[in-house]
């Protein structure tokens, strides 16, 4: 048996004639951008979320960078972001010249809420706080320091749609809280698409004239802008995603609660959810000292796995200019030579699920 690290023809079979009739009903439209999908999806998701407003964006990337020119945050500025994520987070702040800071993660791979008063410096504007993984970061401690140094909090979504920390929703704690549904997420489209959520209508309008050239009328424009508008037909098909996003993100749940109890070796570290956080799994990662070793066994068994994310955005070519060295974040660079993401997806059979638990437990 092949099983692939991930399934997205499953997702789209589920609900198949609910895509196809949204599919053909904005093909026969005539409407194609910046239409009644977009506008009925912008709510459903706030509503969804529990945020005043949603902006549909063309990607998640777009969703971070307009975020922070949205906010006035640039040259000579500082923002806070976890060490340990995917390199997007980092250049949604370097896109618009502000410089990374750093911040080494806790046991939950995401941002260690305790380090992050000693990076905090005369220039630090904003967090960029990830919830990486599905599960949310320590938002208390991290809305508290926020306060006070007077620091903008920006949320990077990309893989909490769902994810709660003591009940509230990720994407409402900060001034901006910025989603992808690439493919792949659990709330993803069928091609790129992304989305801020806010609840202050001046940050939502801006963020509307920036994602349209900026402007507010037609072929008046008042600041240099993007195309980063959210199609219709992608729009109508997240609608239908949407309206089964709590059956879904369940599904995801029920998978994670099988491998934590089934999975037992002595090799391997368990992905641990903190208290109070309701993880929604985007991945299930797990940790191991031989890890390649793991990887290829699996491999050999038919097993596609993925290492989320191999080289922290720090030791990346793209950001060698940073003038960071190996050794300049430790727990990150252990996390990136330990961690591998099991297959997880929406559709899953149980079948599928015990032939990984075991051939992990026979590692
Ligand atoms: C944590 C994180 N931030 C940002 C992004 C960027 O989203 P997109 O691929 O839609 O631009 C992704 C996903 O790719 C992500 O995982």
């Amino acid at each position: 048996m092949k099983i692939m690290p991930n399934r997205l023809d499953l997702g789209f079979q589920k609900y198949q004639k609910e895509f196809e009739d949204k599919a053909l009903e904005v093909l026969r439209s005539g409407w194609y951008v910046l239409g009644n999908e977009l506008r009925s999806f912008e709510e459903e998701f706030a509503t969804y979320v529990g945020a005043k407003h949603c902006v549909g964006l063309a990607n998640g990337l777009d969703a971070l960078w307009l975020a922070f020119r949205v906010l006035g945050i640039g040259e000579g500025d500082e923002v806070i972001v976890p060490a340990n994520t995917y390199i997007a987070s980092v250049m949604g702040i370097t896109i618009n010249r502000a410089t990374p800071v750093f911040v080494e993660p806790d046991a939950y791979y995401n941002l260690d809420a305790s380090k992050i008063e000693a990076a905090i410096t005369e220039k630090t504007k904003a967090i960029l706080v990830v919830h990486l993984y599905g599960q949310a970061a320590q938002m208390d401690a991290i809305t508290a320091l926020c306060k006070k140094y007077h620091l903008r909090l920006v949320e990077d979504c990309a893989q909490s749609h769902g994810a709660k920390f003591h009940g509230q929703m990720t994407g409402t704690f900060g001034d901006f809280g910025c989603f992808s549904f690439y493919p792949s997420k659990n709330l993803g489209a069928f091609g790129d698409a992304g989305a801020i959520v806010t609840d202050d209508p001046k940050l939502a309008d801006s963020m509307r004239t920036y994602r349209n050239y900026g402007s507010e009328k037609r072929y008046y424009n008042k600041v240099v802008g993007a195309n980063s508008r959210l199609d219709e037909l992608q729009a109508g098909l997240l609608r239908v995603k949407l309206s089964h996003v709590e059956e879904l993100t369940q599904e995801r749940i029920d998978l994670a609660n099988k491998y934590l109890a089934g999975i037992r070796n002595p090799k391997i570290q368990l992905p641990e959810t903190r208290e109070g956080c309701g993880h929604v799994w985007h991945q299930f990662v797990i940790r191991c000292a031989q890890r390649d070793a793991l990887k290829q066994y699996l491999e050999d068994k038919g097993i596609g796995t993925i290492i989320h994310y191999p080289i922290p955005p720090h030791l990346s070519e793209a950001y060698a200019g940073l003038g960071f060295k190996k050794g300049s974040f430790p727990i990150t660079e252990g996390y990136a030579n330990t961690v591998l993401s099991i297959p997880m997806y929406n559709g899953m059979t149980d079948e599928v699920q015990r032939v990984v638990i075991d051939a992990i437990n026979e590692f």
